[in-house]
């Protein structure tokens, strides 16, 4: 988890450093010293935060500036020690030390330092004064301690802050001369209220702050613990608890500010790592992106624990729990997003009512991404704290990777709910038309911004007699034959102008090249059908081209005619990529004079044609 905490030792001659780390170790204060203790290395087991430690000595005596700034680099915390009873030690801390620890530093983050006056047997408490002022001049100065080598005062101690300050350092939460939170620490601290604030009235009651405590530390409060809380708040500041409930501001927040000024931040630094943040406070990759393989010829789909745990937040924006969520409900659920994550095209992919979004397109909307980019939609499950409020350790739970589609072939059989259909076809030809007829719109009734029209659409449908997403993709089949086009789906739907028979030939050109010879059901659509059939050009008609091909008929559609377009078609589509063998087999029957007629006439062939005429001519008697 954590690399290791590597503590260095530095100040002037004499100040204490090697005895300080062999009392440590000794436990008694050592009468005579080296120049430098060895490096010592504490195994995680015995240190207060479980990650093995290292101790480093530094001598002036001994080493070079080169060696001094390589043990500087490696150092994850530097204790800067001074004699307490020595001043012009205190005045090198200030003019020497820090700006050799973190002097040239523009290099991100400063190293975490602490002040650790020593021999405080000689003069308790003295240093304090002259302390304070460095300590506010430089913000990467964690904490001091005063302590005595000789009489083993606060020696584990000054060990002990000094890992803290690499395990849960201040710098990052809290600005000491401000004394407040930073930007950064209540905008995570925010984003995790929101996520616990389950019904949404700005503030966490009983209930929804033990749920919180649950998820961060494994445990509710106590009823004491709790009351304690909210009173400590309730003390310090105006509303931070109203009608019993802690509000953000002034509670939740107040909350945090007050663990960290007592030295408590670990406790805040658990809920914002429960929450998947980093040392910088930002989401980490890990959180956001946990490892998920989707191998080729597979695909992710949201299982129910996922579509449970996207509906709920479905429901808890869903304010006026009208089925729907208005434009303001979906900014609120996107309030935890860094961005909002569905673009203007949402109107033209899924079904929406009068501008909102209803459960069905919102469900649509999640299984779309989930199909197209699961990385995507890990991230979007992370923003919305999947992992924390589902108590599992990350959002991969919340997917399904189907087996691989040949398998799929191979069986007869599909365990797929989301169904690729891709709608190839010249310009002009309907194509988007289509999509939006699916989704129940007719001509001309494009939502989302013409600029930039969404190439998916996606909407349930039937299956035998199970429900199954099937996602409609528009690709501009011009771009299919030059390219080394994608065109893997479950079914393609290939679609030419019944107007305009002429743009059939760039369907043929398409199936030949991409199709033909592979598994992929394909269902050619003649469009436009409410318009007088165009004339053909000389060659094959398009239904002789699909008899000759061995495929069903071309469909007729029309998004025009005076009735509503018919969803026939999209079922059959549905149909076709969920059962692609059966598409076969009812294609064989239908064809199977086709195939004696071109000559394709094996021994079985003839037997069954044979037995067939006999059955014939048996039943004419
Ligand atoms: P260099 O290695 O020269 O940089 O010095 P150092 O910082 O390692 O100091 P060291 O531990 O060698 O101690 C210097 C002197 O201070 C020794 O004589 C110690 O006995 C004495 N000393 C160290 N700690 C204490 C303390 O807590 N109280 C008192 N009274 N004397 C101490
Ligand atoms: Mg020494």
């Amino acid at each position: 988890m954590k690399p290791d905490v590597r503590i260095l030792l530095l100040g002037e001659a004499q100040v204490g450093k090697t005895s300080l780390i062999l009392s440590l170790v000794g436990e008694e204060f050592p009468e005579e010293v080296p120049p430098r203790a060895e490096e010592i290395t504490i195994p995680a087991d015995v240190t207060p935060e479980k990650v093995p430690t290292h101790i480093v000595d530094y001598s002036e005596a001994e080493q070079t500036a080169e060696e001094l700034q390589d043990e500087i680099q490696k150092a994850s915390v530097v204790c800067v020690v001074y004699d307490v009873s020595e001043e012009t030690t205190v005045e090198k801390i200030r003019t020497k030390w820090i700006p050799l620890v973190n002097g040239n530093t523009r290099r991100g983050p400063r190293v975490p330092i602490i002040l650790v006056g020593n021999k405080s047997d000689l003069r308790p408490g003295g240093s304090m004064e002259a302390v304070l002022p460095i300590m506010s001049q430089f913000p990467e100065i964690e904490t001091c301690v005063e302590c005595s080598a000789k009489n083993l005062k606060n020696i584990s101690e000054l060990f002990y802050y000094a890992q803290k300050a690499v395990l849960h350092p201040t710098a990052p939460l809290y600005d000491p001369e401000a004394k407040q939170l930073r930007p950064a620490c209540s905008q995570a601290l925010t984003r995790i209220f929101r996520l616990s604030d389950q019904d949404m009235d700005q503030a966490l009651s009983d209930q929804e702050l033990n749920a919180f405590q649950t998820c961060c530390f494994g445990h509710p409060l106590a009823p004491q613990a709790l009351e304690d809380v909210k009173l400590v708040v309730s003390r310090n500041v105006a509303g931070g608890v109203q009608d019993n409930r802690l509000t953000l501001d002034a509670g939740f927040l107040f909350l945090n500010t007050l663990f960290i000024q007592r030295g408590r931040h670990e406790t805040t630094w658990t809920i914002l790592r429960r929450f998947g943040y980093s040392d910088s406070l930002e989401l980490t990759p890990d959180y956001l992106f946990p490892v998920l393989h989707v191998p080729p010829g597979c695909s992710a789909e949201l299982n129910h624990r996922g579509y449970q745990f996207v509906q709920r937040m479905f429901e808890k924006h869903d304010q006026d729990q009208d089925g729907a969520l208005s434009p303001a409900e979906l900014e609120s659920l996107f309030s935890v997003f860094p961005a909002p994550p569905w673009g203007p095209q949402l109107p033209d992919t899924v079904r929406t009512e009068a501008g909102r979004l209803p459960l069905h397109g919102y469900l649509c909307q999640w299984t779309l991404v989930t199909y197209l980019d699961v990385q995507r939609c890990l991230e979007h499950l992370g923003y919305l704290g999947y992992p924390t409020l589902c108590e599992q350790d990350s959002q991969a739970h919340a997917i399904t990777v189907t087996r691989e589609k040949r398998l799929d072939q191979e069986k007869g059989q599909t365990q797929r709910n989301v169904l690729l259909c891709k709608v190839l076809g010249a310009r002009g030809v309907g194509k988007s038309s289509f999509l939006r007829a699916f989704l129940g719109r007719g001509l001309g009734d494009a939502r989302g911004p013409p600029e930039e029209p969404s190439v998916y659409a996606i909407d349930t449908v039937r299956v035998g007699g199970q429900e199954k997403y099937l996602i409609l993709c528009e690709v501009a089949a011009d771009s299919l034959l030059t390219a080394e086009a994608d065109t893997s789906c479950d079914v393609a739907c290939l679609m030419f102008d019944g107007s305009d028979p002429g743009s059939f030939a760039l369907c043929a050109s398409v199936y030949k090249r991409h199709y033909m010879d592979g598994q992929i059901p394909c269902l050619f659509i003649s469009s436009k059908a409410d318009l007088p059939e165009g004339l053909s050009p000389p060659g094959l008609s398009p239904s002789e081209f699909c008899r000759r091909h061995r495929l069903p008929a071309p469909t007729l559609f029309s998004c025009a005619g005076p009735a509503e377009p018919s969803m026939a078609v999209f079922a059959r589509l549905a149909t076709m990529a969920a059962f692609p063998h059966l598409v076969h087999r009812e294609l064989h029957t239908t064809s199977f004079w086709l195939r004696v007629a071109l000559g394709a006439v094996g021994a079985a062939v003839a037997a069954i044609l044979s037995f067939s005429l006999y059955r014939v001519l048996v039943k004419s008697r």
